[in-house]
């Protein structure tokens, strides 16, 4: 990595193999922005047990499917740092100090906390701390910027007012981090709703052309298309949604859907091409992976030691302002 460009950071949930939707929104724009800044990426692993603490046994598994897609989309170990959380010790202890100057209200009114503790009935001391643990990651890498979604924002907040804390109570050690929000398109799921590998609706970028082909085909399309002749509404459709990311010009299947000439099963076969076709070098690629698992447990290794490497001399000033470091007394 090179010194002189901007750093910037962002992390992920260890959720497995990862689905178009996550590729579209996130480690497309990653591939891109690798060449011009100093990028760490973060398989967060300590995260995902603020809910999946139960159901372990999984873990080392989705960390590596992970792995496997990020290298297959492109992302490159000699421009980025890729690496699991829980491999570089200081995040906690960055963590940990923070928890201490920070008023429990100022978490319990991020959006996230109230939202899920509510929803999924999320209560432990952990899952309070989440977006403080977030913040660690951040701070911990003084990036200056986090790519995320806009969901993520309050939490880029959160990490803002964190550093502006520690500053004002010690010294300046932190920068304050914006958001990075880039253009992505809206990826529908199979049955109309986003993508989403909780709503099982998802296709995930390792299926087999024929697990997408059997998934396009069980598409939900415009209810008032019955028959091949009836009249479509491509702006109601998520196949047609599909089509906008996968087809090049749509404007074809969108005159030939609203005149009736083309039925919903040829429109997803047409999708069904465009799609494989469009996937078949990533997924080439991922195969070459999957029988190559040294390689990629070398690759969190050697990431883990370069994140470490910046964690280690950040801890080093954290210390010290803190006056936690013990010269000569
Ligand atoms: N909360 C983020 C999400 O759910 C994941 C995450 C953890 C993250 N640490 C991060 C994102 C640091 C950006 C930077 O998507």
């Amino acid at each position: 990595m090179d010194g002189k460009k901007p750093v910037i950071l962002s992390g992920i949930q260890p959720t497995g193999q990862l689905h178009l939707g996550n590729y579209e929104g996130a480690l497309r724009n990653w591939v891109d922005l690798q060449d011009k800044y100093n990028m760490y990426l973060c398989v967060v692993d300590w995260h995902s047990l603020t809910s999946d603490f139960n159901d372990t046994g999984a873990m080392q598994d989705r960390i590596i499917q992970t792995a496997f897609d990020f290298l297959a989309a492109g992302l490159d170990p000699k421009k980025c740092s890729i690496f699991v959380q829980s491999d570089v010790k200081e995040h906690a202890e960055l963590h940990l100090l923070f928890s201490m100057i920070i008023p429990t209200p100022w978490l319990e009114r991020v959006p996230s906390y109230k939202e899920k503790s509510e929803t999924l009935g999320l209560d432990s001391y952990g899952f309070l701390g989440y977006p403080l643990l977030q913040a660690a990651d951040i701070l911990l890498y003084k990036a200056e910027f986090v790519p995320v979604g806009k969901d993520q924002l309050p939490h880029i907040e959160l990490t803002r007012e964190v550093a502006r804390r520690f500053n004002n109570l010690y010294r300046t050690v932190f920068p304050e981090p914006d958001g990075l929000l880039s253009k992505f398109p809206a990826i529908p799921g199979t049955d109309g709703r986003k993508m989403s590998k909780s709503y099982n609706n998802d296709i995930k970028l390792a299926d087999t052309p024929e697990l997408t082909a059997k998934k396009l085909k069980g598409m939900i399309t415009d209810p008032q298309k019955v028959y091949k002749g009836d009249p479509g509404h491509p702006d109601i459709c998520s196949v047609y949604g599909l089509h906008q990311v996968y087809s090049g010009d749509t404007s074809g299947i969108f005159n030939d859907c609203t005149s009736g000439a083309l039925g919903c099963a040829d429109c997803k076969k047409r999708l069904t091409d465009n799609l494989n076709d469009s996937l078949a070098p990533l997924r080439g690629k991922r195969k070459e992976l999957e029988n190559d698992l040294p390689y990629v447990l070398n690759t969190l290794k050697e990431g883990a030691d370069q994140a470490r490497q910046t964690a280690v001399a950040t801890m080093a000033d954290v210390r010290s302002a803190m006056n936690l470091v013990r010269n000569n007394v």
